[in-house]
């Protein structure tokens, strides 16, 4: 019977289907389940369009079974995470830094001033959490502030947009207006609607890839907060626990780790307490 070369008529097959599931939870820790299926299909058919390749199989098979062609491997799992995300997603984390944990870790360590503050945002996504970061440490400090935001995340694509710093007026719209003004400048033409960070928030956000799921991450030190949100909630409950386990090892005693607000550490053997909802501190 000759091939449906159509992708338009083409499902991805069970076997298939479970291939990609087994290299992509291996691989990135991220569960697909069944009913991500459908997702996954409408993902990948564009991608096999582009590639100009016959159907879902012969993508699965270049991809998977014939020896490892990394760098589609690499475009296959941008394709697959969700890199949704906002400015000042959950807000209240950033109140109580501003209110709390900065004033706390300044007056004690004088971080931020005399000694560097290191952030981390690990699941950066386009870069809206670590620009977050920081507007924040730049309104508590000011733009000469003694601080860093390392950034990073697994899909290339979402680091390119997040390293260009430009985004929509639309997608700003959750910055409060005298951020936007301090921090943001509009693009010259303003028929383009796009806004972009000033080079003084940009130089000290700096981005690069890791793979939580890799034995060890690459950062340039170890940091006093950092920010691991709405990215476990992807994984399996062991995943979630040794990503936990490594990202505190990257965070001093003393310092603070984030998590997102429908995730939970409960019953996970870590080195940190709680110190508010979702946040904890590092013994
Ligand atoms: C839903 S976004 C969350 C972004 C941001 N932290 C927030 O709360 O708005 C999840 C991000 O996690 C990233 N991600 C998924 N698996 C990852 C892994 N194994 N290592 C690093 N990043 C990963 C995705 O690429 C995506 O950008």
């Amino acid at each position: 019977m000759a091939e449906d070369n159509n992708i338009f008529s083409q499902q991805l097959s069970s076997n298939d289907f479970a291939l990609l599931k087994d290299f992509i939870e291996d691989s990135c820790g991220i569960k697909l389940s069944e009913n991500k299926r459908s997702m996954v299909e409408g993902r990948l058919r564009k991608r096999i369009r582009a590639l100009n390749l016959s159907g879902y199989k012969e993508y699965i098979d270049s991809v998977l079974k014939n020896g490892c062609d990394s760098a589609e491997q690499m475009h296959l799992i941008d394709v697959i995470t969700t890199n949704k995300t906002d400015f000042f997603r959950e807000p209240n984390h950033f109140t109580l830094m501003t209110e709390k944990i900065l004033p706390y870790l300044s007056s004690n360590f004088n971080l931020g001033t005399q000694e560097t503050l290191n952030v981390w945002s690990s699941a950066s996504s386009t870069g809206e959490e670590p620009y977050t970061l920081a507007m924040v440490l730049a309104e508590y400090f000011g733009l000469g502030g003694n601080f860093n935001v390392f950034a990073t995340d697994i899909n290339t694509n979402v680091l390119q947009i997040a390293k260009k710093a430009v985004y929509t007026e639309e997608k700003s719209i959750d910055i409060p207006y005298e951020y936007k003004k301090k921090y943001m400048l509009r693009s010259k033409n303003r028929a383009d609607k796009l806004v972009r960070f000033i080079p003084e928030i940009r130089s000290k956000t700096r981005f690069g890839r890791n793979n939580l799921k890799d034995a060890k991450y690459i950062l340039p030190t170890q940091v006093d907060i950092a920010f691991c949100r709405n990215v476990i909630i992807y994984f399996d409950a062991k995943t979630q626990e040794e990503i936990i386990q490594k990202i505190c090892s990257y965070i001093k005693p003393g310092g603070f780790l984030f998590m997102g607000h429908s995730e939970s550490v409960h019953g996970m053997k870590l080195p940190i307490r709680n110190y508010a909802p979702t946040v904890y501190i590092k013994e």
